[in-house]
């Protein structure tokens, strides 16, 4: 296993979000009584009880291409019908869908490409909601222009809108995740962080458990120059 996996193991969730952000994406849409909903790039699977609860009879499939994340929502919906998961790619998810989910791997296709790609896999009355980590416009400090010089294509709220109006969409509503969104995830990072300090048996996961640690420090320091903005958005 690779070192980030080690950290990453059985952590709840694999970026920002919770309950109200969901909750307040949804609102702005009126989805069917049993819709087909895709939660692209589910990691662990946070968000299928929240999509569940708002709409108890939706069939949701589950991909991401990291097996054990998969196992893990498999195991988790063992006896639920409602429930599939897989490892194939997002891009080309099987079927149409009435709600797409992504929250925060929208990223790995592009937001312009991956939003073109899904158009052919959206039903007539459907919406994309996804989280794209972007610029808000704060002056940039230098630690955060260097940490996230490893998202090359990161941009700014106005570059992400423009990406999902060239995409083909309508933008119903936009905001960026609370940072209590951003405590979701990073709270139980840290524990895992402070947990395995102290016996790493190698260089490597000591580097990994660095960078982490730093990325969660940059957040403390500058998290207002950067957010995930959500993005709730239905085809023109
Ligand atoms: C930042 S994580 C977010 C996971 C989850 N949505 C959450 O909020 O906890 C992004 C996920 O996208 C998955 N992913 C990346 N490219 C993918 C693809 N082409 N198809 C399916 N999953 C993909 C990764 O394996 C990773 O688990």
């Amino acid at each position: 296993m690779t070192a980030f996996f080690v950290i990453h193991s059985d952590l709840p969730r694999e970026g920002p979000g919770d309950d109200e952000s969901l909750n307040w994406a949804l609102s702005h849409l009126t989805l069917p009584r049993a819709p087909r909903i895709l939660d692209a790039g589910c990691g662990p699977g946070a968000d299928i009880p929240g999509l569940l609860a708002h709409r108890p009879q939706a069939r949701i499939l589950a991909l991401d291409t990291h097996a054990p994340f998969i196992d893990r929502v498999r195991a988790r919906h063992a006896d639920d019908p409602r429930v599939r998961a897989g490892t194939d790619d997002m891009a080309r998810p099987d079927g149409r869908f009435d709600l797409i989910w992504t929250a925060g791997a929208l990223y790995f296709l592009g937001v312009r490409a991956g939003l073109q790609g899904w158009r052919d896999h959206l039903t007539d009355e459907c919406a994309v909601i996804y989280s794209e980590l972007c610029w808000t416009g704060q002056p940039r400090s230098d630690a955060a222009l260097a940490h996230w010089a490893q998202y090359e294509a990161m941009q700014d709220q106005n570059g992400v809108l423009a990406d999902t109006r060239a995409a083909g969409f309508t933008v119903l509503a936009h905001r960026y995740l609370p940072q209590a969104a951003w405590a979701t995830y990073y709270q139980p990072v840290q524990a895992r962080i402070d947990r395995l300090r102290g016996t790493e048996p190698d260089a490597e996961l000591t580097a990994a458990l660095d960078a982490e640690q730093s990325e969660i420090d940059l957040w403390h320091a500058h998290g207002n120059e950067y957010g995930y903005l959500q993005v709730v958005a239905v085809p023109e």
